[in-house]
């Protein structure tokens, strides 16, 4: 069974544990001749890694990579490329409570359920250390995307804070100007304020990211089970503590009329069709349209917290929990570059399913 391996032609399996000595992804698939350093990959990273600020976890860990195989002369050569990072800040201490407790929200119980042993150690495989993985791989995927469908961007940020919305006009300048990822000075003055406050009390909260990629040829994604918003959906569903998943409108499409939710088309004056609106969010039937592809997720509040909660331990005797360690308050935040990496991914193993079924688009308009 290989359940810890995404995408159809670009196979991404991570391996690894928070505590072990490493962690990483084995990518199968990539072409040969993309040009990739261990630097390019470094990049994504550090937008994930801890400690970069006091609104997230305080391990310190620089999520050093190392390109193991599958790259020659800084191009890729079609072999698996492996990609290392080691843990170096474990302080397994900390754990000591819930190798025997089991944390409500976190997957302490149902890994001892199902496996009967579990790595207890920062939760083990169930930790989002694993996520560094993802990014390191989206890193890879970026610069295949960079060289076989050049101008596609991809871009995450933060949207929600708890019952905070993103608040006044959105300045996309001002997403890497403050450690929220959030388009707007204002709202990230407000939720600094906010997340100090709740940080503080020992609690955490959730929050809401929206990832778009822009300049994503039309053709992308196939019917039925093949159908791009179908493998985004599972790409974002499968980060740690996502909770729902929506493209375009989602579920909000359900209020709307189908005269309002008709993104009209007209044709450019390049030739090319021009649509009015955005509510399908990039997709029809499965295949990109050529809009922006719009992904938002959810995630929920962090279940490692100095609030006193009620549990069970091992022997089934209750107990009361408070965790301590170092964990993020809102893990909405370093999720940003998670979300990315994995749209990273999704687009472009359907652009080498794209090339390897179709090759250019067959449809002709005007
Ligand atoms: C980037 C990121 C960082 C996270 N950091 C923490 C953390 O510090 N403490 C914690 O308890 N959970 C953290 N989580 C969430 C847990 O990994 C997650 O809740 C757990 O694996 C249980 O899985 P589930 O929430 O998907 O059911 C983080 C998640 C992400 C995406």
């Amino acid at each position: 069974m290989s359940l810890n391996t995404f995408g159809h032609l670009f196979r991404v399996t991570t391996w690894g544990e928070s505590h072990g000595p490493a962690l990483g992804a084995t990518v199968d698939g990539c072409p040969p001749g993309v040009e990739i350093t261990e630097d390019m990959i470094q990049v994504w990273l550090d937008r994930r890694k801890p400690g970069t600020s006091k609104y997230t976890t305080q391990r310190k860990e620089p999520d050093q990579v190392r390109i193991l195989s599958g790259v020659f002369e800084g191009q890729t050569t079609g072999t698996p490329v492996q990609l290392m990072i080691e843990n170096t800040d474990q302080r397994s201490k900390d754990y000591g409570d819930i190798a025997e407790k089991f944390r409500p929200g976190h997957a302490d119980i149902t890994y001892w359920q199902k496996y009967g042993i579990r790595d207890h150690r920062g939760g083990g495989r169930s930790s989002a250390r694993e996520t560094a993985a993802r990014v390191a791989a989206g890193g890879l995927a970026r610069a295949a995307l960079d060289s076989l469908a050049p101008g596609i961007e991809i871009e995450g940020y933060m949207t929600q804070m708890g019952p905070h919305r993103i608040s006044g006009a959105r300045d996309m300048s001002q997403i890497t100007q403050n450690p929220f990822w959030v388009p707007s000075a204002e709202t990230a003055t407000l939720w600094a304020d906010y997340l100090e406050t709740l940080r503080k009390s020992g609690n955490s909260v959730g929050a809401m990211i929206e990832v778009v990629a822009r300049n994503v040829p039309p053709g992308l994604g196939a019917p039925v089970y093949g159908k791009l918003d179908t493998d985004l959906a599972a790409a974002m569903m499968s980060i740690n503590a996502v909770k729902g998943v929506e493209i375009g409108e989602g579920m909000a499409a359900a209020m709307l009329t189908g005269e309002d939710n008709a993104d009209e088309i007209f044709m450019g004056d390049d030739g090319r069709p021009v649509y009015s609106s955005n509510h399908a969010g990039g997709i029809l039937g499965g295949i990109s349209t050529g809009q922006d592809i719009v992904v938002r997720f959810a995630v929920k509040p962090t279940s490692s917290i100095l609030k006193p909660r009620q549990t069970i331990t091992k022997s089934g005797e209750a107990a009361e929990i408070i965790t301590k360690g170092r964990h993020d308050p809102c893990v909405g935040i370093r999720a940003v570059p998670v979300g990315e990496a994995m749209m990273a991914c999704v687009i472009l193993d359907h652009l080498l399913l794209h090339r390897g079924q179709i090759g250019r688009n067959r449809g002709t308009i005007g």
